[in-house]
């Protein structure tokens, strides 16, 4: 029985983005009365509305824009392209309603309830929910999803007009002509890119003596050296102290170095777990010393009934794992799996030209856990459809155990790698050999092929290269 007044469910979810409502979902496939909170007018959270889907929108018109004025020539097509960045905005929204819009039909679909507002723990597995029509939930089981916020930078204050998050980076309205990206991940690389393409001379600060951090190091050179080529400036081991904005112009300082000048400064140096006001403190749910949610093998916190995923618990912070957290969680409430998202099979991807796709051992993460490896590497320039595209930067590496040949990890970079990645996150699924995928048919010609070489480049037997 709820207590009175409050509105019972199976389930109450605190977040609607790829954790949240792909988890909202599953419960209710799964026959559980499901509870969707959410604070924001649409569904669909970073990922959908301010992430993921409108940078991917512009990421394609900014590539489509680059090719018409340097590739469509080599083609034999003859066209004068001019910019209207206000059209192109305008396809973005379009973008992100399509995808807010199917997850509210989702939604009603699957017969999930929706309460619009912000939602707060309180014990007695119960969720107030703030907002125009305020209600309070009880739940047999609350599930966590709130995702994670932009980290700050010391010394950085982020003003939305000069110096911006990524999500005013998505909305631009002209070309700012210098734009300084702060820290080389996933968003710098991915919005540099975007402005670059459309004009902006753009410089990339970043504290390490290299670009994407975490990712396979000789893959990571590779794409510096292609987003080089395209124009982004690269300062490596430049540590940001401060931003000083004056007359809406923004002076960068760098620890050791000349001030850089930028009309717009992107902050990206990562992200941080949203548990602010979610009242987990008052009723002890424990952090972990990086403000994580802790959480057991089951996502249970340490307050019971209250379990999180996605961004807020340890693990990569992307929206696939956040999802499949979510349907972990579902299946384990509803006792029908058996719960668990390995991390070592998460892929990554960074959707720059070429794209970086990941998974796996990175090749010093092999060296320093003294795992004896192969490696075989296929070029894209040896690979029949990439010349055919006109796409030949890139390669795919392979890493396989030197003694049972089972494929450890793989590092492609190159065109549609996003979408090459899967193959091997298959074939690593399934326990394969380097030697499984080298014999598996792949159809020619395509750009998987790369995929199929570097597999039996791993024993010396590429036939293209
Ligand atoms: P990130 O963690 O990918 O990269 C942050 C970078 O900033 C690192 O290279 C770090 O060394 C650098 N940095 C830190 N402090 C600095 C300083 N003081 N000066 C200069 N550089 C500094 O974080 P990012 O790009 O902000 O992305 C946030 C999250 O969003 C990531 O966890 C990522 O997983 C996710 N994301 C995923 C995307 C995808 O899957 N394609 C796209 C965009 C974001």
């Amino acid at each position: 029985m709820a207590a009175e007044g409050a509105k019972r469910h199976d389930v109450v979810i605190v977040g609607a983005g790829p954790g949240g409502y792909v988890a909202a979902v599953r419960g209710a496939q799964l026959g559980l009365d499901v509870a969707l909170v959410e604070k924001e007018p649409v569904l669909g959270g970073t990922c959908v509305r301010v992430g993921c889907i409108p940078s991917k929108a512009l990421l394609e018109s900014s590539f489509l824009y680059q090719e018409a004025r340097s590739a469509f020539a080599a083609h034999g097509l003859k066209s004068q392209v001019d910019l209207d960045l206000a059209a192109m905005h305008a396809r973005r929204e379009k973008v992100v309603k399509q995808n807010t819009d199917g997850v509210a039909f989702l939604m009603k679909k699957n017969g999930v309830t929706v309460y619009r507002g912000t939602g707060r723990l309180e014990a007695g597995r119960r969720v107030v929910v703030a907002g125009d029509e305020p209600v309070t939930l009880e739940a047999d089981h609350v599930v966590l999803a709130t995702g994670s916020v932009v980290a700050d930078l010391p010394g950085v204050a982020v003003d939305g007009e000069t110096v911006v998050t990524s999500t005013e980076a998505l909305t631009f309205a002209e070309v700012p002509e210098r734009l300084v990206v702060i820290g080389a991940g996933y968003i710098g690389l991915e919005l540099g890119s975007v402005w670059a393409r459309l004009g902006s001379k753009v410089t990339v600060l970043e504290y390490l003596d290299r670009i994407l951090p975490g990712m396979d190091l000789e893959t990571a050179k590779e794409a510096q050296k292609a987003l080089r080529r395209q124009g982004l400036e690269f300062r490596l081991g430049a540590k940001v102290t401060g931003v000083e904005v004056d007359g809406g112009v923004a002076a960068v300082q760098v620890e050791g170095a000349d001030p850089v000048e930028a009309d717009k400064v992107l902050v990206c140096v990562g992200r941080k777990p949203n548990t602010r006001g979610l009242g987990l403190e008052e009723l002890g749910v424990e952090l972990d010393e990086r403000g994580r949610v802790k959480v057991d093998a089951g996502y249970a916190t340490s307050v019971p009934g209250v379990h999180a995923i996605g961004d807020l618990i340890p693990g990569p912070m992307l929206a696939h794992k956040a999802s499949e957290d979510g349907v972990a969680l579902m299946e384990l409430i509803a006792g029908v799996g058996s719960g668990s998202v390995d991390h070592s099979l998460v892929p990554g991807v960074v959707y720059t030209e070429p794209e970086v796709a990941t998974v796996g051992a990175t090749e010093e993460q092999l060296a320093e856990r003294g795992v004896p490896y192969r490696k075989g590497v296929f070029p894209f320039s040896a690979n029949g459809r990439a010349r055919a595209l006109g796409h030949t930067d890139g390669r795919v590496k392979v890493l396989a155990h030197a003694e049972t040949d089972r494929v450890l990890g793989v590092h492609a970079i190159g065109p549609r790698a996003g979408e090459l990645i899967a193959e091997a996150v298959i074939a690593m699924t399934f326990h394969a050999s380097a030697e499984d995928l080298g014999r598996t048919i792949f159809a020619h010609p395509t750009l998987s092929e790369a995929v199929k070489e570097a597999a039996l480049a791993v024993d010396g037997r590429a036939i293209h290269s």
